[in-house]
């Protein structure tokens, strides 16, 4: 199996390849949760450093739901069980744990959102200083409960893309570390530990198919990733087909996949997570899905909402909309006849919105609303702790 497989083509992006030889034994690594998979992570063996639970959430046998839905193979990956509720933690953890060992002061990174108070949440207790940068509607409850942490927050008025492309710029200017989902490679490689767990809490197999949501598309190839390394290893004869989903109202990869015209201006989705009109890894997101003999598919916000509420209602776990979007996109993939109904299928549940902050929280000179300018960085922080040399 050569490295050019595992790599699934070349994306101009960084990866890593391991020693597969070594097989993937549960339990083989010594670390709690996403540390046990040690082997297949490219850090030294060295205790780790960063100080929050990561990693080892529950594979759901949903009883009640699966009755309800006649779905008897359907499984949920629940990934809002960590420190910030969402499956950012992993890849918040792996690239702080990395900056402790290089002596980094200050963090930093763009997100619709979950990515950013994942960060705000770990760099604060990592003891870093955190600079966050999110599109200017990026929901008022998670920049306070960023703020809350001790994040300095710029609101970027010309949206998601330019916030990204100011916050790498940021970080290379002022020498941060940066988190960037999709640029910074560690985000693939410790997204792709959920898949590890799935494999092992499902008895070491894999599922028949996965079903994951889109934003960037770090998720899915992380996923990816994980299974066909699972193959390297010896471990799984073959990677589980991938059925990837976005959102009707944002949903520029399905379009592409499918052969479709991309709207101009996507009308916005109330999974905010997963609106990105311009996915950092669109075309390796594609590749991957096609490796996998996989398929698209796109929900409606009403599907969303609905899958949201049988997930709370029906399986017991609290979600926010673009973490329920690759459960409706299970549903949606059944109804289209992509899916079988007694398929072994695991849905990724990728987040839940924390409860609001401690009333009195947001500290005056924290949130800063800019256009997209290094400069106006540089004067918003000066009066900070945080250095802008
Ligand atoms: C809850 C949730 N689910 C899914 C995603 C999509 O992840 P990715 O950008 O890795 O495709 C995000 C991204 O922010 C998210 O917040």
């Amino acid at each position: 199996m050569g490295e050019a497989w595992l790599e699934c083509g070349d994306h101009g992006h960084q990866t890593y390849t391991y020693d597969y030889a070594r097989s993937l034994l549960p339990g083989a690594g010594t670390g709690a949760g996403m540390w046990r998979y040690q082997a297949l992570l490219p850090r030294p063996d060295e205790p780790t450093r960063y100080p929050l639970p990561v990693g080892g959430t529950p594979l759901r046998a949903p009883r009640a739901l699966r009755q309800l839905l006649e779905l008897p193979g359907l499984w949920l990956k629940d990934e809002t069980t960590g420190p910030s509720a969402s499956n950012k933690d992993r890849a918040t953890a792996l690239v702080i744990d990395e900056g402790l060992r290089t002596g980094v002061r200050v963090v930093s990174t763009a997100s619709t959102g979950n990515a950013a108070l994942s960060t705000a949440i770990g760099g604060a207790a990592a003891g870093l200083a955190v600079v966050i940068f999110v599109p200017d509607d990026c929901a008022p409850a998670k920049v306070d409960l960023m703020v809350a942490r001790g994040a300095y927050v710029f609101r970027v008025r010309e949206g998601y893309r330019a916030a990204f492309e100011l916050s790498r710029r940021a970080a290379a200017r002022f020498t941060w570390l940066d988190r960037c989902t999709g640029l910074n490679p560690l985000t693939v490689e410790a997204k792709k530990t959920t898949s590890f767990e799935v494999w092992e809490q499902l008895g070491q197999r894999a599922p028949e198919a996965v079903v994951l949501p889109v934003g960037d598309g770090v998720t899915l190839i992380g996923a990816a990733k994980g299974f066909r390394e699972l193959v390297a290893c010896g471990a799984l004869p073959w990677v589980p087909r991938i059925i990837a989903v976005q959102a009707q109202n944002c949903a520029p990869l399905a379009a592409q996949w499918h052969g479709n015209p991309a709207p101009a201006h996507w009308p916005g989705t109330v999974a905010d997570g997963i609106e990105v009109p311009q996915p950092m890894l669109g075309d390796w997101t594609l590749d991957e899905v096609r490796a996998a003999r996989g398929d698209f598919v796109t929900v409606s916000d009403a599907e969303i909402l609905d899958a949201a509420d049988l997930l709370a209602g029906v399986a017991g776990i609290a979600s926010e909309p673009a973490g329920a979007a690759a459960f409706a996109g299970l549903r949606r993939a059944v109804a289209d006849g992509l899916l079988g109904a007694r398929e072994t299928v695991v849905a990724w549940v990728t987040g839940a919105n924390l409860p609001a902050g401690p009333a009195g929280a947001a500290r005056p000179g924290a949130v800063f609303t800019i256009s997209a300018d290094l400069d106006a960085v540089a004067a918003a922080l000066a009066g900070t702790p945080i250095p802008v040399p």
